[in-house]
């Protein structure tokens, strides 16, 4: 079984999908720590992000099971992320990487923008989380500011709306829900009615 979850940043799809492959008993990638390894390493080096040779360099030395979230996920690394997402030839050795992983069993859920879309298009089940982009701001605000972090609202939606505008208008598999792909709005919903309802589709598909 493979469970293909897409959504803009903070739409809860990374804690959906952590608690959907332990309760489903299958393996879990959060695709954007891929992106988010290569933009940190490149960042390290001092070396520029607009440079695709390099980028594929990078991602081909890329190790899946050392990618460390709370390392990886400082806002500057998620902008730079976002930057290189846009290389053709760095989404290709991303893509095949990942694809690798979704193909082991007993089965996987892949988190990310494109992998309804790209990464797995024959996934068992697509999800397509959403929310308004005020309630992921006051997420988002609401997480930094609990891991000690100075976090203004205002400067958080921005940030946002300027990653949903450069993830949804690049050229190379853009963010967008797959044909097939269940949409679950959790912008009026806490993490356990989000995951019930997701629990609830997947159950569903497979039931049919
Ligand atoms: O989900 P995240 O915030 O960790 O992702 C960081 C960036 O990586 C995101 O802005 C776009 C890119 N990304 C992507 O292009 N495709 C994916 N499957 C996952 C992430």
């Amino acid at each position: 079984m493979i469970i293909a979850i897409d959504g803009p940043a903070a739409s809860g799809k990374g804690t959906l999908a952590r608690r959907l492959a332990a309760h489903f008993g299958l393996r879990h990638l959060d695709t954007g720590l891929t992106y988010r390894a290569v933009a940190a390493a490149l960042l390290a080096r001092g070396l520029p992000l607009g440079d695709e040779a390099v980028a594929i360099a990078t991602a081909r030395n890329l190790d899946l099971t050392r990618l460390d979230r709370d390392v990886l996920s400082a806002h500057e690394i998620g902008e730079a992320a976002s930057r290189i997402a846009v290389l053709p030839g760095l989404r290709r050795e991303l893509v095949a990487l990942q694809k690798r992983f979704a193909e082991q069993p007993p089965g996987a859920v892949l988190d990310g923008r494109d992998i309804g879309t790209v990464v797995c298009p024959d996934a068992t089940v697509k999800l397509f989380c959403t929310a308004s982009p005020e309630v992921r701001a006051r997420r988002r605000t609401a997480e930094l500011q609990s891991k000690g972090g100075e976090a203004a609202y205002d400067k958080v939606l921005d940030d946002l709306r300027r990653r949903d505008a450069r993830d949804a208008g690049r050229d190379v598999a853009p963010l967008k829900p797959a044909d097939d792909a269940h949409l679950l709005d959790t912008s009026e919903m806490d993490i356990e009615t989000a995951f019930k309802a997701a629990v609830d589709i997947v159950d569903g598909v497979r039931a049919d």
